[in-house]
This record gives structure tokens, C-alpha cells and sequence, in this order.
């Protein structure tokens, strides 16, 4: 499969920002602005309070809903958890899973990770997994060993089958909210790594099939250089998502190309 084949897709990862008010807001303003989406998915992604009121007003557009994160098992005694089964409820088609400040601030682990995407799949949600490397580990020249071993882990249950219903966003953590985002070389040079090692344990036909997105610091002036790599499928957006004017460009500048 080429590249062409894989539909672009972007992904608005709000982050802890926006009420369920100001979510429904910036959607409806979205809408005026975006219209039809044409061949690409835009996922938005807002915190869980909003995503009941926001997946009501993206209905009927092209644009899609995702959570952020959520805890694999099904019910029971797990305060201030969410499970895969609510976040479908809720109209979820996709989740977030492995974000950086979830594994950094929050001290998530491979393992866990790993059972979330488990479990996301299992209630018929396409996971966007995210892998990157912190500062130091890059200056130390462990970009692709990080990368390998967190892709490794979070893939550890998944099958053939299954492997083309993940998104991988590649998100070096220096460049998340920094302004530095990575050349759009280094997301691709990342990005093929990434597809080899799908390769290796899926075959070459399934690796084709899987999108790859870059995070970290995509805003509408830089998209197009990300997604011109032959490797690159998609953006996932925090800061430049969180404003409708700013996102609408974003959007309409991945379009063409
Ligand atoms: P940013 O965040 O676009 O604000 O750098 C990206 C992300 O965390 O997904």
C-alpha cells in the first residue's frame, strides 16, 4: 500500500482545557469554518466532561470524537477512572493512550500502556499510541531505542488483524508545547523506524497500512512539511487546537497538497 492510501488524519488533543461550554463552542465554530472534510479524519479529542456535549454537536460533520486516556478495566472499585466501554458510550471512536504527560507527569508505565491499548481494542476503539523520547534521551542518541521499546511494549497483545486499527503519534516530548517543533526530516527518519519496525513484526503489508502521525508543536505553518514525508499520515495537535481560526487553518492546510 502507498501512502496515498492512508487516510490523513489529525488529531485535536485539547489537553485539560475547555468546559463542556467552550468545547461545544469552538466546534460550532469549527463547522462554519471547516466544512466538508473531503478525504481525512479530524479527531477531537476533548476532556471527558465535554465529551458527551461535544460528540452531540460534531454529529453530522466529518469531524470524529476521542478521549484522551482511559483505564482498562471494565467497571468496579477504581476511583476517578474512566473505562473503555463509558468512552464508547459516550461516542468515542478513538483514545488517546500513552500520551507523554501521562507517562511523565503522571508515571504511566510501558505495561500499563500496554493494557490500555489491550483493552481500547477490545471495546472496539482505535487507540492513538503515543511514543517519543524526552531531551536527554535524544542527546544521548536513544531516540530509536526509546521509541522501539515503547512501541514494543504497547504492541506486546495486539495481532496482525488488529494492528491497522492503531495510529502511532510519534511526539518527541521536547517538542510538546515548546514552539521547537522537530524538522520534518527527523519526524520522517523517526516515522520510517517506526514503520520498519512494524514490518518486522506484522510484515511489510500491514506496516503500509498504519498511519503515523508527528506531534509536538504543529501549528498551520508547519503541517504541510510533516505531511509531505512519506512516512508522515497525520498530526496531533495541543496548542494550535484549542483555537478555531487557528485549528481551521491547520485543517485546510494538511488538505492540500
Ligand atoms: P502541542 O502538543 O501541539 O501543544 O505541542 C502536542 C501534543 O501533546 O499532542
Amino acid at each position: 500500500m502507498m501512502k496515498e492510501m492512508r487516510k490523513i488524519i489529525i488529531g485535536a488533543n485539547w489537553k485539560m482545557n475547555k468546559t463542556p461550554q467552550e468545547g461545544v463552542e469552538l466546534v460550532s465554530e469549527l463547522k462554519e469554518q471547516l466544512g466538508a472534510l473531503g478525504d481525512m479524519e479530524v479527531v477531537i479529542c476533548p476532556p471527558y466532561p465535554a465529551l458527551l456535549p461535544v460528540g452531540a454537536e460534531l454529529s453530522g460533520t466529518d469531524m470524529v470524537l476521542g478521549a484522551q486516556n482511559l483505564y482498562w478495566e471494565k467497571e468496579g472499585a477504581y476511583t476517578g477512572e474512566v473505562s473503555p466501554g463509558m468512552l464508547k458510550a459516550c461516542g468515542c471512536e478513538y483514545v488517546i493512550i500513552g500520551h507523554s504527560e501521562r507517562r511523565h507527569v503522571f508515571g504511566e508505565t510501558d505495561d500499563e500502556v500496554a493494557k490500555k491499548v489491550r483493552a481500547a481494542l477490545d471495546e472496539g476503539l482505535k487507540p492513538i499510541l503515543c511514543v517519543g523520547e524526552l531531551l536527554e534521551e535524544r542527546e544521548a542518541g536513544k531516540t530509536e531505542a526509546v521509541v522501539k521499546r515503547q512501541l514494543e511494549a504497547a504492541l506486546a497483545e495486539v495481532s496482525a488483524e488488529e494492528v491497522s486499527e492503531i495510529v502511532i503519534a510519534y511526539e518527541p516530548v521536547w517538542a510538546i508545547g515548546t514552539g521547537k517543533a522537530s524538522t520534518a526530516d527527523d519526524a520522517q527518519r523517526v516515522a520510517h523506524f517506526i514503520r520498519q519496525l512494524l514490518a518486522k513484526g506484522y510484515g511489510n503489508e500491514k506496516a503500509e497500512a498504519v498511519r503515523i502521525q508527528y506531534g509536538g508543536s504543529v501549528k498551520p505553518d508547519n503541517v504541510r512539511a510533516f505531511l509531505e514525508q512519506p512516512d508522515v499520515d497525520g498530526a496531533l495537535v495541543g496548542g494550535a487546537s484549542l483555537k478555531a481560526a487557528v485549528f481551521a487553518e491547520l485543517v485546510k492546510n494538511s488538505r492540500e497538497g
